[in-house]
C-alpha cells in the first residue's frame, strides 16, 4: 500500500489576509484582471524588493519569457543559463527563439560558475566568436548567485542580464558591490515566481521587476496583448496573455505582507535542521559568507556512497516524510542535450547526492526532528538495506 506523506517537502502558509482580500474580490465582482489588488501587488512588491517597478504576470515562466523578449533574447542570439536549475529556466529562453549556452555549477553555492563563464566570454571574444548577448543567472534554492563576474561583463560587453530569482523571494547580497541589495534587483530584469510551493504564492504567478521605467511599460504591453489603442482591439505587435488575475493578485498581496516573518522562520529552520544534522554524513546548503539566503528547500548532499538519493526517498516516503532529490541538470535533459555547454560535471555531481528536505514555513521542530532521525537511520544502515524495490512507491 503506498503511504500518505504526513510532513510534506514544502506547503503554503495562508493564515493572513487572504480570505478577507479574496472576499472583496468576490464581493465588488472584480475577478479579472481589472481589479485592484493586481496594481496594489505591483506596488507593494515593488516596494518590499526594493526595484523600481514590478510587474505582475500569470506565471514565472510568464515573467521570464517577458523580460527575455525584452532583453534582446531572440533567433540568432546566444543566452547563458545555469544548467542546474528547474527547466522552466531554459524553456523561457527557447521561446525566444534564442540559442542557449549551459554553464556548470560551482561548488560553493551550486549557482552558475561566473567566474568560469566571464573567462570564456572574454575568451570568445578575443577570438571574434559569438557572445552571449544575455545572461540569466538563477538564484537556485534561494541562494543568490555571485554575480560581480557577471555585472563586469555588462560593463565590457554590454551584454544584458536577467535574475531568475523564482525561488528567492527576500534572498540578498549581504556585503561587495552589491552588498544590501535584494535578488532580482541587480541585472535588467528581476523574474519571481508565485507558484503553490514557493515562499510566497497566488495560486500561480510570477513578477518581473525593473529599475528602468520604460522597460517596465514594454512589460506591462506585451502581457496585455500589446494593446495600443483605447478601445481594446488595436494591438502593434504580438503580445501574450500572460496578465494576472485580481483574485491571484489578492492572494498574492496578503502574502507578501507575511514574507518578513516567513523569511524569519526559514532562518530558523534552517539553523534547526544545521544543528541535527550536525553529525550526520551530509554537506549541508550552501551558505556564502556575502550571501543571505532565504533557504526555499533546505537541501543537502549525500556524502556516503553507499546512499542513493532514490532510496532515501522511498524509505522516507514509508515513513510519511515527502523529500524529493535535485533536478538532474539541462545538460541531461532531452530539449537541450545539443546546446553547446561549459562544463557540468559539478552539476551532475549535486543531482547526484542532492537531497530536498522538507521546508514548508509551517514544518514544526518536531517535524523536523523525524526528518533528521528518519534519514539518520537510513543512512546508518547504509547499502546493506537498499530499499525493497517492491516497497512503497513514490507518489510524486
Ligand atoms: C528556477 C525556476 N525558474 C522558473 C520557474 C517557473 O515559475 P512558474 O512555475 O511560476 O512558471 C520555477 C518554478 O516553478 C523555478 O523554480
Amino acid at each position: 500500500m503506498t503511504a500518505v506523506s504526513r510532513i510534506v517537502l514544502s506547503e503554503p502558509m495562508l493564515g493572513g489576509n487572504e480570505l478577507t482580500y479574496l472576499r472583496e474580490c468576490v464581493e465588488s465582482n472584480f475577478v479579472s484582471s481589472a481589479g485592484p489588488f493586481v496594481g496594489q501587488f505591483e506596488t507593494e512588491f515593488a516596494k518590499k524588493s526594493g526595484a523600481r517597478q514590478a510587474v505582475a504576470c500569470s506565471s514565472g515562466t510568464a515573467a521570464l519569457h517577458v523580460a527575455m523578449r525584452l532583453a534582446g533574447a531572440g533567433p540568432g542570439k546566444l543566452v547563458a543559463v545555469s544548467s542546474f536549475t528547474f527547466i522552466a529556466s531554459a524553456n523561457a529562453v527557447s521561446y525566444t527563439g534564442a540559442d542557449i549556452l549551459l554553464v556548470d555549477s560551482e561548488p560553493c553555492t551550486w549557482n552558475m560558475d561566473t567566474e568560469r563563464l566571464y573567462d570564456d566570454v572574454v575568451r570568445r571574444a578575443r577570438l571574434g566568436r559569438r557572445i552571449p548577448s544575455v545572461v540569466e543567472v538563477v538564484h537556485v534554492l534561494g541562494h543568490p548567485t555571485d554575480i560581480e563576474p557577471i555585472l563586469e561583463l555588462r560593463q565590457r560587453f554590454g551584454i544584458r542580464i536577467v535574475e531568475d530569482a523564482a525561488e528567492a523571494h527576500g534572498a540578498r547580497w549581504s556585503s561587495g558591490a552589491v552588498g544590501g541589495r535584494q535578488v532580482g534587483t541587480v541585472g535588467d530584469f528581476g523574474c519571481f515566481s508565485f507558484n503553490g510551493n514557493k515562499l510566497i504564492t497566488s495560486g500561480s504567478g510570477g513578477m518581473v521587476v525593473s529599475n528602468d521605467h520604460a522597460a517596465a511599460l514594454r512589460a506591462r504591453h506585451l502581457v496585455n496583448q500589446a494593446k495600443s489603442g483605447d478601445d481594446g482591439y488595436e494591438h502593434d505587435e504580438v503580445g501574450y496573455n500572460y496578465r494576472m488575475s485580481n483574485i491571484a493578485a489578492a492572494v498574492g498581496l496578503a502574502q507578501l505582507e507575511q514574507l518578513d516573518t516567513f523569511l524569519l522562520r526559514k532562518r530558523d529552520m534552517a539553523e534547526r535542521y544545521g544543528r541535527l544534522l550536525a553529525s550526520a554524513p551530509v554537506t549541508r546548503p550552501p551558505h556564502a559568507e556575502w550571501a543571505v539566503p532565504s533557504y526555499w528547500l533546505y537541501s543537502v548532499l549525500l556524502r556516503s556512497d553507499d546512499a542513493r538519493v532514490v532510496d532515501i526517498v522511498r524509505g522516507l516516503q514509508a515513513r510519511g516524510i515527502q523529500v524529493r532529490g535535485l533536478w538532474p541538470p539541462l545538460h541531461r535533459q532531452r530539449p537541450y542535450l545539443s546546446c553547446e555547454r561549459l562544463g557540468g560535471a559539478v552539476a551532475d555531481g549535486i543531482h547526484r547526492s542532492g537531497l530536498s528536505l522538507p521546508s514548508s514555513v509551517g514544518i514544526t521542530s518536531a517535524e523536523q526532528g523525524s526528518v533528521v532521525s528518519g534519514l539518520s537511520n537510513l543512512l546508518a544502515r547504509g547499502a546493506a538495506t537498499r530499499f525493497d524495490e517492491r516497497g512503497a512507491e513514490p507518489t510524486w
